[in-house]
């Protein structure tokens, strides 16, 4: 496990969720040279900008809550941190940014939910808190914490849509991705999305050029209303849609071969991507140990667990496959 040390570099800084005053800079960052990027006007033009030391950016998103983005968000950041396209040569740069204001859940998948709150360069900017390899922002690292520095559970951000946007902005530009102070930058941001289509996405369509997007869905009506609206919302603010994944598609028991399809057929999801031409990347099944993995800080695609391989039996094994499928699928579409 490899975590960075950071507090040598520490700051202190003037964050709280708590302070009106701070609308111009929710994160309480100190000033950066240079002019900051600004919310295009009402009808104006829209200035989208690269973000700093990242080559692409993939944002994993659903109209709805609780279909598992975060959870394929990161089993798929790690999923392309494996691979090694013949193009580049070495294995992909991966990077994955919590963009989920309101109910940050990387760290907890990432098993940093105890992590000090992030460093600053002597420019001011975030660096990256790191597990597994790979360096993750989310605003749950700012979010005060117990005096046992346990996250506060009641830490609730109460923020209204400038302040939000304003805290998407300064999480989009305002952290280093390079490896170290003149190292090379990321291949590919992974970006966690918070369930809807509110203030969010509309201003990392607005600010950032994003070169793909994967929509999750899970089998049940309403999920495939949202799917709709999910796709629909990427393609109002010109964000091409990768493709989409049907989660917990259905469920295989260790103990024999049968997938049972819990939460219905999965005809009306492939009809859906096929009446709106989005491809359908994989259709991945309900596993225990992608949950347990996910409360324990370890992601799915990282399990070596021989115990909890054997406990998942089958369909384990086919959620992995299909897993590494779909990251195949994104970088190609994306590269
Ligand atoms: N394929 C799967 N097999 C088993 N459990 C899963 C699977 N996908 C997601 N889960 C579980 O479902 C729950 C919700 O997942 P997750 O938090 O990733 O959803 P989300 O869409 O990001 O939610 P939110 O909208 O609140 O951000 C978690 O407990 C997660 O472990
Ligand atoms: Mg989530």
């Amino acid at each position: 496990m490899l975590k960075l040390s950071t507090r040598r570099f520490c700051r202190p800084r003037a964050f709280s969720t708590a302070i009106p005053s701070l609308h111009e800079n929710p994160l309480g960052l100190p000033p950066r040279s240079g002019p900051g990027p600004q919310m295009p006007r009402r009808g104006g033009p829209i200035q989208k900008r690269p973000i700093p030391h990242v080559s692409k950016v993939l944002a994993v998103a659903s109209g709805k809550g609780g279909v598992g983005k975060s959870t394929v968000a990161v089993n798929l950041a790690f999923a392309l941190a494996m691979r090694k396209p013949p193009s580049l040569g070495r294995r992909l740069r991966v990077g994955i940014l919590d963009l989920d204001i309101f109910g940050p859940s990387i760290p907890t998948l990432m098993g940093l939910q105890h992590s000090d709150e992030p460093a600053l360069t002597t420019g001011g900017a975030m660096l990256p808190i790191m597990n597994h390899g790979l360096p993750t922002m989310s605003m749950g690292y700012l979010l005060p914490k117990s005096a046992e520095n346990k996250p506060r559970e009641d830490a609730a951000v109460v923020w209204r849509g400038l302040m939000v946007q304003k805290a998407v902005q300064q999480l989009l530009f305002d952290v280093n991705w390079r490896e170290s102070a003149h190292g090379p930058g990321l291949d590919i941001l992974v970006i966690d999305m918070p369930p809807g289509t509110g203030d969010v996405p509309l201003t990392l369509g607005q600010l950032v050029v994003v070169n793909g997007a994967v929509i999750i869905s899970t089998p049940q009506d309403v999920a495939l209303a949202d799917v709709r609206r999910g796709i629909s919302m990427f393609r109002k603010i010109a964000v091409p849609i990768t493709g989409t994944i049907l989660n917990q598609a259905y469920f295989t028991c260790p103990s024999c071969t049968t997938p049972h399809q819990l939460f219905g057929s999965p005809d009306a999801f492939r009809s859906i991507a096929s009446t709106l031409g989005v491809p359908v990347l994989g259709e991945l099944p309900l596993v225990k140990g992608v949950s347990t993995g996910g409360d324990g800080g370890v992601p799915y695609a990282l399990t070596a667990s021989s115990q909890q391989l054997e406990a998942d039996g089958s369909g384990g094994a086919v959620w992995r496959s299909v897993m590494d499928e779909i990251a195949v699928q994104v970088w190609e579409s994306i590269a």
